[in-house]
């Protein structure tokens, strides 16, 4: 009827129905297809949570066979792909190159673009649950100056990452349980989340009928930032600021609740989670875990948890309902698995990837229209043109 309602960041908006993932943020609850996000992160691997995020299912024992046996079929990238990473600067960060690097993917994969039929999606969803973690491990390794090399047939689909990850350069690698396990846990936890930033640019290229390697590569792009899983990063490097600064986490609150400072408590607060974030309670224990398991000591878990107690007594925090997010215990955890801090963003992404893919899938299988906002305009009214030798 023409009349639109305005809802900047869309705090009260829905776009769609979807049956992949239910979420309660009064209550802290998260369930992909119904399955409880505690009962996936202690008994599923990551490659059944893919399966089921994107098919709506747990795969029965041959189903995930076949899955992993496509997936391993694809695995090759096509070897001109290594020439365009080498034109990227050492220092670029990872997340860019990803982005860029899986937009090219579509280059060498034009079949992978009009896919109308789920046969035809199928095949794109393997290639590109095949190909990501190749692009992210050379990602990592270009930038150590390490060989571009593939894993190997008999792994996991996370143990062949992580071999791709950290072999050495004479090809020796052997696999550690605790690092995979907590990987695996972690990618789970991050698989998806309804219609987040990144999963609703997914959607909205997509809707374009765009193909799904280019609506994931804006995907990527939209995770990247701060405020989203670029948050990762983010607090490790508060965390180790603080440490620098000497540890004074009070200071550091009081700049979070300085109305004329920039600077928020990065890994707390989210649009949805109003009580508490299941995946950072998850995270918290992991963490702890983790580090007892190797062994290793991070003296910015302290600092993590000072904060983190300090916040939840705190009546600014209490009062917007901010509390610890998935972002604010892994990377600690990333740390500990040897994972540098700006490969972090990279690990979110490779963990989104499924929850990506199943919304985008949805999106298509549902046929739902092109994504277009309105807006109020509120800018000038019509006015003459002035030639630029009379203004
Ligand atoms: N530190 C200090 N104050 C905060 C914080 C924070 N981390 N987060 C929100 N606030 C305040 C904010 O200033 C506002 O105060 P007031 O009502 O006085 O203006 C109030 O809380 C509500 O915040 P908002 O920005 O309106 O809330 P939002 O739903 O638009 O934003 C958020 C959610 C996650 C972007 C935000 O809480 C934030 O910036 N957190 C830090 C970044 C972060 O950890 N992001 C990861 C999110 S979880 C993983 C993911 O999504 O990828």
């Amino acid at each position: 009827n023409g009349v639109v309602t305005l809802d900047p960041g869309y705090k009260n908006t829905g776009a769609c129905e979807s049956a992949i993932t239910f979420l309660d943020g009064e209550k802290g609850i998260l369930r992909y297809r119904g399955y409880a996000i505690e009962e996936l992160a202690e008994k599923a691997n990551f490659l059944e949570v893919c399966y089921l995020l994107i098919f709506g299912e747990l795969p029965t024992k041959d189903q995930l066979t076949k899955f992993h046996n496509d997936i391993k079929a694809q695995s090759q990238v096509d070897e001109d792909v290594k020439k365009i990473l080498d034109g990227f600067p050492k220092s670029a960060h990872p997340m860019g190159v990803l982005s860029s690097l899986t937009s090219a993917l579509v280059a060498f994969n034009p079949s992978s673009v009009n896919v109308d039929s789920e046969e035809d999606m199928y095949k794109a969803i393997v290639k590109i649950l095949a190909k990501f973690p190749v692009l992210a491990a050379w990602t990592y390794r270009k930038r150590m100056g390490l060989p571009l090399d593939y894993g190997g047939e008999s792994l996991g689909y996370v143990e062949n990452f992580l071999k791709m990850m950290f072999r050495k350069p004479n090809g020796e690698y052997k696999t550690n349980e605790t690092i995979l396990e907590a990987l695996d846990k972690l990618l789970i936890l991050h698989a998806d989340h309804e219609q987040n930033c990144s999963t609703s640019t997914v959607r909205i290229v997509g809707s374009s009928h765009a193909g799904l390697f280019i609506s994931i590569s804006a995907g990527i792009a939209a995770l990247w930032g701060p405020l989203h899983g670029g948050a990762n990063q983010a607090v490790i490097e508060m965390l180790e600021a603080i440490k620098e600064d000497g540890g004074d986490t009070k200071k550091y609150m009081a700049k979070a609740k300085d109305k004329d400072d920039p600077f928020r408590l990065m890994g707390f607060g989210h649009r949805v989670y109003k009580n508490f974030d299941p995946r950072a309670k998850i995270i918290k224990k992991a963490a702890d875990s983790v580090l007892e398991t190797l062994g290793m000591d991070d003296d910015v878990l302290d600092i993590a948890k000072a904060l983190e107690k300090e916040a939840l007594e705190d009546k600014y925090f209490v009062d917007r309902k901010l509390y610890p997010n998935v972002d604010f215990y892994s990377g600690i955890i990333y740390r500990a698995l040897g994972i540098p801090v700006e490969m972090f963003t990279p690990m979110f992404a490779l963990g989104r990837l499924p929850g990506w893919i199943a919304q985008w899938r949805e999106m298509r299988l549902n046929k739902e229209p092109i994504g277009r906002p309105r807006q109020i305009y509120i800018g000038e009214t019509l006015r003459k043109f002035v030639p630029v030798e009379e203004r």
